[in-house]
């Protein structure tokens, strides 16, 4: 087990600059999820913790040691790629020692390590197996045997799970987890999937264009987005975005003005200069068709039932909302209705900065 400390950290291609100065510590045990879109980084900011990339500037430290020139192999750090390239012609047992092997462990040392890791990841009947009679979470976690058996301080998982159908997705990760738990192993897992991300995950780090918009627990990140990006980024369907202007009510509460003239109720601690431009933040789960709050007049566009809930895109004023109602209804396209908003679920961001305001 180790930390990881990312400083002043900077990688560009030519003169193309991707990383853009990362500061990160990663605690001892620690699972790190790395979210962010397509193209922002988290492939390049692994890889240059894994030593396959150079670093243009900055500085890692594993376990308080600078690594930044030391080769993969010094660094005692396990990679797990989405692509996990097993050799075809090797059995389980072969191709999860085949890393010992070639660095010559001696040989009741690699059975050891290697029972131990089909132990862990429940593969003990597979091992004379070749890979092509394995169906696809079992080859990732063959792919995980691979990576654990190194006994490595760190484990680095790239998308692990990205090729595999939606319910072995759901297995492996509940595995991935408490495989951690057994074995505290600090991890960074960069992951597209949000729910993978807040369920494994200790803090999520939200990268976006090489730059960490936000840290956070899981939680913080979803009550508590700290600008529109992270606010947009984090939860499914997206968070509702209504444009607004901050205002006093008559008795000098702040209130925010929506663009039919109705007003909200501020109560997020917010002390705003009236005239000043806001963007009201209101997640799918948050709107109900009855309840307490402010009642928007809408019109329903499209209804998509998904079963346990009804996901309803909604007109108001101008401006689509999506609503997830928790439960089978009869709406349909072009039905008039009041949505409800609770103003304690608001989030209130600076029109101008993007910034959240308040609590
Ligand atoms: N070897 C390279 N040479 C030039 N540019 C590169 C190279 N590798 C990556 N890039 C660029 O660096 C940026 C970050 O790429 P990276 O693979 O880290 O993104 P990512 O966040 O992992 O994306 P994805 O979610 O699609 O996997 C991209 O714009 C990419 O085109
Ligand atoms: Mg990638």
């Amino acid at each position: 087990m180790s930390t990881i400390e990312l400083s002043g950290l900077r990688k560009s291609f030519g003169s193309v600059a991707v990383i853009h100065g990362i500061e990160l510590t990663v605690a001892e045990g620690e699972f790190l999820a790395l979210v962010g879109p397509s193209g922002c980084g988290k492939s390049t900011l692994l890889r240059m913790i894994a030593g396959l990339e150079d670093i243009s500037a900055g500085e890692i430290r594993i376990d308080g040691k600078r690594v930044n020139h030391i080769d993969p192999k010094g660094r005692n750090v396990a990679m797990v790629f989405q692509n996990y390239a097993l050799y075809p012609h090797m059995t389980v047992r072969e191709n999860i020692s085949l890393n010992l092997r070639i660095s010559r462990v001696a040989k009741d040392e690699i059975a050891r390590r290697v029972a131990e890791a089909a132990r862990l990841l429940d593969i003990e009947p597979l091992m004379d197996r070749r890979p092509s009679q394995l169906s696809g979470g079992q080859r990732q976690r063959v792919a995980m045997g691979r990576a654990i058996v190194r006994n490595p301080a760190v484990f680095l998982f790239d998308e692990p799970l990205s090729n595999l159908d939606a319910k072995l997705r759901v297995q492996m990760r509940s595995e991935i987890k408490s495989f951690h738990q057994k074995m505290p192993t600090t991890s960074i897992y960069v992951t597209h999937d949000q729910i993978e991300a807040m369920t494994l995950a200790d803090r999520v780090v939200v990268l976006n264009g090489g730059r960490i918009e936000q840290v956070g627990s899981p939680i913080d990140l979803y009550l508590k987005p700290c600008n529109l990006f992270v606010a947009g980024f984090i939860g499914s369907p997206a968070m509702n975005f209504l444009p607004a202007t901050a205002d006093l009510d008559d008795v000098g509460n702040p209130v925010a003005r929506l663009p039919t003239g109705q007003f909200v109720r501020l109560t997020q601690n917010l002390a705003l200069a009236p005239g000043l431009p806001l963007v009201l933040g209101l997640r799918p789960e948050h709107l109900s068709l009855s309840g307490p709050g402010t009642a928007l007049p809408a019109r329903v566009s499209h209804v998509e039932p998904t079963g346990a809930q009804t996901h309803l895109l909604l007109d108001f004023a101008g401006v689509s909302l999506v609503a997830v109602i928790n439960d089978f209804c009869r709406l349909k396209r072009g039905d008039d209705l009041q949505v409800g908003i609770d103003p304690s679920r608001l989030h209130v961001f600076s029109d101008a900065s993007g910034h959240r305001l308040g609590d």
